[in-house]
């Protein structure tokens, strides 16, 4: 993890507030799925967390949806503009080379790290379902990208303006996926479901945080079992075996 001034390649509207941002930077190397970037922006204070979606050899990829101050800023930067980012932060998603048939679950901008994750899979040639939940079709991105791949997708939204009307639980009943070994990233009340069903894999979470590096403890969430042990979601996290942190 090093501080590292990127240049911006590109800064395009994708869905309704939800913007992909592509950067060049040598920091590409080092990532792995599910790490984070703690982005300074330009007038705010503290730095904003937003997760790593993909990176090839040189170019890394964000995408994040305007919800305030600093994302609204974010959207306005343009190509040869210059990105200051601390990264890459957490620990990210192991991917499992004995693993054949993996479920991907992604909520809103829970969807981009997950993004990473299909690419390692699929480059291993593994069964890859995708299910992708959104409130309606005005805020639904990266259908057709988890397809390139080669994955199954399937998609959620709210007021079923696309796909399965309902939750993403619902798309996976509707269309009787069986992958078990899952990841997922995406709001509370989701992942809180998902843990209901599935035993194995992957959560990522989020919190508000401060320093992003572990040494404020703004970020912490409890031990499922044990609530002495706190966690620092930027720091053990944001990613975690599912059943490892209680939700309350
Ligand atoms: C590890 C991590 C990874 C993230 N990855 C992404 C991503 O890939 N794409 C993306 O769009 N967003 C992501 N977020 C959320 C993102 O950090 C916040 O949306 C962003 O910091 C808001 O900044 P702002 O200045 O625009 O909003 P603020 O003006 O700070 O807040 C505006 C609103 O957003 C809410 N908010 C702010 N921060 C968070 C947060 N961390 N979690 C939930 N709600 C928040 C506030 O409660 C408020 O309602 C991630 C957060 C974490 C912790
Ligand atoms: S934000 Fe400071 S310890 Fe996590």
């Amino acid at each position: 993890m090093k501080e590292d001034i990127g240049i911006i390649l590109s800064n395009e509207c994708i869905a309704q507030d939800t913007y992909r941002m592509v950067i060049q930077s040598s920091l590409a190397k080092q990532m792995n799925p599910g790490q984070f970037v703690n982005i300074q922006v330009e007038g705010t204070f503290l730095r904003r967390p937003i997760s790593i979606s993909s990176y090839e050899e040189d170019t890394y990829t964000i995408i994040y949806k305007v919800v305030g101050t600093g994302t609204a800023k974010l959207s306005t930067y343009q190509a040869n503009d210059q990105l200051n980012v601390v990264g890459p932060c957490g620990h990210g998603f192991p991917i499992h080379e004995d693993q054949d048939n993996i479920l991907i679950v992604g909520g809103g901008v829970g969807v981009p790290p997950l993004y990473q994750v299909a690419k390692e899979y699929r480059s291993r040639n593994k069964n890859v379902a995708v299910v992708l939940g959104f409130n309606d079709a005005s805020q639904l991105f990266y259908e057709k990208e988890f397809k390139d791949l080669g994955c199954e997708v399937f998609t959620a939204t709210m007021d079923g303006s696309v796909g399965t009307k309902g939750t993403v639980l619902d798309a996976i009943a509707e269309n009787h996926i069986t992958n078990d070994f899952l990841y997922s990233c995406g709001p509370m009340p989701m992942l809180k479901a998902l843990e209901k069903v599935y035993e194995k894999g992957y959560t990522s979470f989020e919190a508000r945080m401060a320093c992003g590096i572990g040494a404020c403890m703004g970020c912490v969430c409890k031990d499922k079992k044990d609530h002495d042990i706190y966690y620092r979601i930027c720091k053990e996290g944001p990613v975690f075996e599912i059943g490892k942190v209680g939700f309350e």
